[in-house]
């Protein structure tokens, strides 16, 4: 078993470091804030996700765990290290190499001989490169092993993973990244770092695609009478194309696509190829956030100014605690922008968002509302009490922006419903 040391213990480094352990390796996972050392170092996590608790839990007690602060300080035993830190969107849409770039610089003069550094964090065609530059080690190899998790589903999904990508120059390295994952069955995809770090930017930037175009055809099935959800149904069935990510909603978001797709286009057009296709949807998802403003608007009977509206969801999506670029925080703060008094329910959101009141329970901001506005796809919200909804509100009418509740049933109690394409 390996020596591994993560750098990083957002979403994706403490996912990483929980399995590795789970696997049977030795982790120490590092990061710069000192309150989330101290309280992972106790068992505490400070994210929601499911299963990774009691994974944390159980390989401190094992020992094969570790918290510690400072990337200098998980490397200097490393076998292995795993460069699991933000890679945000820079001011020109650039991914910002600088985290990468200072942890590299962190762990260079402490790594062993031999050690092999790897990129986890995704990162534009050429930061392999960049980061031997920084590391300014020939006895070290750098690796890219692009992380493919989802949020909400994050332990399943490092370890029953559709595929393991590696890009490596140096193929005893691959070889010895794709040994730490022995226990895990998936195809292992050996590659070149360029392309290793095209493949994640390509596999977020198609699945936004898809939901873009299929906000499109949402969009079609409004204006021509037609009801999305037999349309994508019909064209899910095809195994071409498949039913994932098939869903109309309010528009894709969360911490990986807005900036991803972004990067992409600018990694396109530094290179000569201007991406219109992916500026397209990304235009089209920007329409989206407006369109699902204006269906409120609408509901509301033609005027936001002053009008008391109710939102359930602020999280990206269902699962998770993580609101960053959240359509639903998007679309909520737009409501307030255009003179709504919007109040929401969240039930794992934390934090503030600019003219939004936050409330702990989904009734009480229903109180008095005008629309409610379904934005997250929790399933809590389908098996609320619609009868002491409607007596709370000012008037029952739903804008659901997720097609979550049953249009029927709630029409039966006497809601005016409108959801996304249908
Ligand atoms: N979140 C996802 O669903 C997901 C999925 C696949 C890939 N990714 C990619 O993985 C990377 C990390 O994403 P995330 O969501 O885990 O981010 P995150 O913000 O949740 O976590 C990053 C952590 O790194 C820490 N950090 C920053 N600099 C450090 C340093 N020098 N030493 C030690 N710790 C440091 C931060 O304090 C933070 O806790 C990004 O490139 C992202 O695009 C994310």
């Amino acid at each position: 078993m390996a020596q591994i040391a993560v750098i990083g213990a957002g979403y994706v480094g403490l996912t990483t470091a929980a399995c590795f352990a789970h696997l049977g390796h030795d982790v120490v996972c590092a990061d710069i804030d000192e309150k989330r050392v101290t309280s992972l170092s106790k068992g505490e996590v400070p994210i929601v996700e499911a299963g990774l608790d009691a994974m944390v839990q159980e390989n401190l007690e094992l020992g094969r765990l570790r918290f510690v602060l400072g990337a200098g300080n998980a490397a200097g035993d490393a076998e292995f290290a795993y460069l699991c830190v933000p890679t945000p969107q820079g001011e020109d849409g650039s991914a910002d190499l600088s985290y990468i770039e200072t942890a590299a610089r962190q762990i260079g003069p402490v790594l062993p001989a031999e050690a092999v550094v790897i990129n986890k964090s995704t990162v534009p065609v050429g930061s392999t490169r960049a980061v031997e530059r920084v590391l300014g080690r020939d006895d070290v190899a750098v690796v890219s092993n692009p992380e493919f998790l989802r949020e909400g589903s994050a332990v399943p999904d490092f370890l029953n993973p559709d595929r393991i990508v590696i890009g490596s120059d140096d193929q005893s390295a691959a070889v010895r990244v794709a040994s730490l994952y022995i226990g895990v069955t998936a195809p292992i995809i050996v590659t070149d770092p360029p392309s290793a770090e095209t493949i994640k930017y390509a596999s977020n930037a198609f699945l936004a695609t898809k939901i873009s175009f299929v906000n499109a055809i949402a969009a079609v099935c409004e204006a021509v009478g037609a009801d999305v959800k037999d349309v994508v149904l019909g064209m899910g069935y095809d195994k071409r194309i498949g039913h994932e990510f098939l869903k109309p909603g309010p528009g894709w978001g969360g911490s990986c696509f807005p900036k991803d797709s972004r990067a992409l286009v600018h990694i396109a057009e530094s290179a000569g190829y201007p991406f219109d296709l992916l500026k397209g949807v990304i235009a089209v998802n920007e329409e989206q956030f407006q369109r699902v403003v204006e269906k409120i608007r609408a509901m509301a009977g033609g005027t936001l100014e002053g009008t008391p509206i109710a939102v359930w969801g602020l999280t990206f999506k269902a699962r998770t605690d993580d609101t960053r670029d959240s359509p639903a925080v998007r679309i909520a703060t737009l409501l307030a922008e255009h003179g709504a008094v919007v109040k929401a329910y969240d039930p794992a959101a934390k934090g503030e968002f600019a003219g939004v009141e936050a409330a702990a329970d989904p009734y009480s901001v229903c109180e008095g509302a005008e629309v409610l506005a379904v934005l997250t796809e929790w399933d809590e919200f389908r098996w609320l009490d619609f009868d002491k909804v409607a007596g709370l509100m000012a008037t029952p009418r739903v804008v659901d922006g997720r097609n979550l509740l049953n249009r029927h049933a709630l029409e039966r109690r006497g809601f005016a419903y409108t959801g996304i394409g249908h």
